[in-house]
């Protein structure tokens, strides 16, 4: 039996709740595997492992390497990866063209890709063609510069108008889900009835059919910074800086290694 289909995603609207977690190499991917329903290679990865700014600068084949690290660790759940910014929004043939690589390089089950009415189409494009879509709809953080920053939406009655907007063609665009990102509770409750398939929820209430976080933001791995809708399962940051102290400390006491970690010839 293999991993959970996209439309196995699609047919969990209004039951139990979508477990979705973004993880970005194959040691993690084992970890989580069992745990989840979708496991996103997502964009994310360019701030969390590479340090960037933003999510701008990530490019398709830093997504096809991870995508390919995902998929040698996962078994059981369905995987989809983050198509980067300037990857699909010139024309629909080109997003489908990049779409193509990376379910064919990676193995991929599903391709996201961040925007509200005006991506419909393309979405549109891509679904009818053979390519199953996750959308992407609130707070787009490729969507940065032209928004002056990261700020959750849907405070003022015009930015909900457009979200609605925006769920209503993403919902009907073909995608077998769809991701909103940073937004009010009311508003995600109200997104949820709204569109016929599952919301998956980041920063947008338990309202939504589904969650998603960050697993390196939920662990405690990244810590640049904690937005208000992540919650620490652990603090494996604090623990890497505790061990790193602990093997140095005993490197130059010359404490490790010891005898149980060396080699002696065997006569
Ligand atoms: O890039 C990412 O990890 C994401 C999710 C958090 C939704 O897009
Ligand atoms: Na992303």
């Amino acid at each position: 039996q293999g991993r959970i289909t996209p439309k196995r995603i699609r047919s969990m609207k209004g039951g139990q709740p979508i477990v979705c977690l973004a993880a970005y190499t194959t040691p993690m991917a084992r970890l989580l595997d069992a745990h989840c329903d979708l496991l996103l290679v997502g964009d994310s990865l360019g701030m969390v492992l590479y340090g960037m700014e933003t999510t701008v600068s990530v490019t398709l084949d830093m997504m096809i390497a991870h995508g390919q690290a995902v998929m040698r660790g996962v078994k059981n759940a369905c995987v989809a990866v983050d198509m980067p910014f300037g990857s699909y929004q010139e024309s629909r043939e080109v997003a489908f063209r990049n779409a193509v690589r990376l379910l064919q390089e990676t193995g991929c089950d599903a391709v996201k890709l961040e925007g509200g009415e005006e991506m419909a189409e393309t979405i549109a494009f891509l679904t009818t063609r053979g390519v199953p879509v996750l959308g992407h709809i609130g707070l787009m953080p490729q969507q940065v510069h032209t928004a002056g920053g990261y700020r959750s939406v849907g405070h003022s009655d015009e930015e909900s108008a457009k979200l609605r907007r925006d769920a209503s063609a993403i919902g009907s665009s073909g995608a077998f889900a769809v991701v909103i990102e940073g937004t009010v509770e009311t508003l995600a409750r109200e997104l949820t009835a709204q569109v016929e398939v599952p919301t998956i929820g980041i920063g947008a209430s338990s309202a939504c059919d589904g969650q998603i976080l960050v697993s390196d933001d939920m662990l405690g791995l990244f810590n640049d910074f904690t937005p208000r809708f992540v919650k620490r399962y652990d603090e494996l940051g604090q623990r890497v800086r505790k061990a790193a102290e602990d093997y140095a400390r005993e490197v130059r006491a010359r404490q490790f290694p010891g005898p149980e970690h060396t080699f002696k010839r065997r006569s």
